[in-house]
C-alpha cells in the first residue's frame, strides 16, 4: 500500500494509474476509520480497480469553538485497517500543503440545501467540506468517489456540486452503518462518556419510533417531529440542535407527507460532542 503525504506525488501517481487505464475509488475520510468507513472501502474495491484514501481532518469544516483539536486521530491504527483491507493508497496530506500560506480559494454550493440543517448551526461548515472535496477530486482524479449517507445533507450537497461544476466522475452513497445496540457510527462516538453513550441510544429510537408512526399513517411532519422531540428531551444530557423531516432528494420543506422518499434528519449534542443521524422513508 502506498502512502502519501504530498499533494504532488499522489496527483502523479493518480495520473499514471489513470492513463494505464485503471478505474480510480476515492474515498475520502477525516481518519479514525470505522465500519461505516471500511464498508465505503469495500464498495470501493468491488467497483473500482484502484482504491485510494484520503485521511484529513480539514480544518476548513471546523467553525471556532468546534471540536477540532478533539477530532480523534490515530494514522498508524488506520493505515493498518486499510492494508486489511487491500486498498492501494493512502493519502494523507500536511494541512500546509493543502492550504499553503495565503491560500484564498474556496469552492461554494449556495443556497438552501447548504443553509439549512448542519449549514444553519455551522455557518461555513459545508463551504470547507465543498472546497477541500473538490481539491481532493483534483488531486485523486476518481472515477468514484464514496460518501456515507450518515451525512445525507453532505451528500446531497456534493451530488450538486458535482453536477454543476461538471466533475467528470459519479459519487456512490453508502448506507449508515451501525452499532449492534442502534447507534449510527462515528469517528466522534469515542468522545461520549458511558452514560452519555447509553443516552444517544435514543436517536435511532425516535427516527424508528417515527418510521413506525408513518407507515401507520401519520402525515403531518410537525406531529412526527413533536414525537421525535419529546422521545429525545427526555434524555437528561441530551441538547437538540435540529430535528427535521425533508423530501430527501432535494431537502425541500414539507408540512405534510404525500409520498416518495422523505428524509428525517437530526442533530443532538450529548455534553461537547455532537451527534447526527437520519432515516429515509419511502412512502
Ligand atoms: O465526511 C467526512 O468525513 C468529511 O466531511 C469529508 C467528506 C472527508 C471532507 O473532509
Amino acid at each position: 500500500m502506498q502512502i502519501f503525504n504530498n499533494v504532488k506525488q499522489a496527483q502523479d501517481w493518480c495520473k499514471s494509474q489513470k492513463s494505464s487505464g485503471k478505474t480510480i475509488g476515492l474515498v475520502p475520510t477525516m481518519g479514525y476509520l470505522h465500519a461505516g468507513h471500511l464498508s465505503l472501502v469495500r464498495m470501493a474495491r468491488q467497483k473500482c480497480d484502484i482504491v485510494i484514501v484520503s485521511i484529513f481532518v480539514n480544518p476548513m469544516q471546523f467553525g471556532q469553538g468546534e471540536d477540532l483539536d478533539k477530532y480523534p486521530c490515530d494514522l498508524k491504527r488506520d493505515t493498518e485497517l486499510l492494508e486489511n483491507e487491500k486498498v492501494d493508497a493512502v493519502f494523507a496530506p500536511l494541512v500546509r500543503d493543502m492550504y499553503p500560506e495565503g491560500y484564498s480559494t474556496f469552492v461554494q454550493v449556495q443556497g438552501e440545501i447548504t443553509d439549512k440543517l448542519c449549514g444553519a448551526s455551522r455557518p461555513g461548515h459545508f463551504q470547507g467540506v465543498t472546497t477541500v472535496v473538490s481539491k481532493l477530486f483534483l488531486i485523486c482524479q476518481p472515477d468514484k468517489a464514496f460518501f456515507g449517507q450518515k451525512d445525507a445533507q453532505q451528500a446531497v450537497i456534493i451530488e450538486k456540486m458535482v453536477r454543476e461544476l461538471n466533475f467528470p466522475l459519479t459519487i456512490v452513497r453508502g448506507p449508515i452503518i451501525r452499532e449492534a445496540d442502534g447507534l449510527a457510527m462515528s469517528s466522534r462516538n469515542v468522545n461520549l462518556s458511558e452514560e452519555q453513550r447509553k443516552q444517544a441510544l435514543i436517536l435511532n429510537q425516535a427516527l424508528l419510533a417515527a418510521k413506525k408512526e408513518i407507515m401507520a399513517g401519520q402525515r403531518d411532519t410537525e406531529i412526527l417531529k413533536q414525537g421525535m422531540r419529546k422521545m429525545i428531551a427526555s434524555q437528561p444530557e441530551a441538547q437538540i440542535d435540529y430535528i427535521e423531516i425533508y423530501q430527501a432528494d432535494e431537502l425541500k420543506d414539507i408540512k405534510e407527507i404525500v409520498g416518495g422518499k422523505i428524509i428525517m434528519a437530526l442533530a443532538v449534542k450529548f455534553g461537547n460532542t455532537r451527534l447526527i443521524d437520519n432515516l429515509t422513508v419511502e412512502v
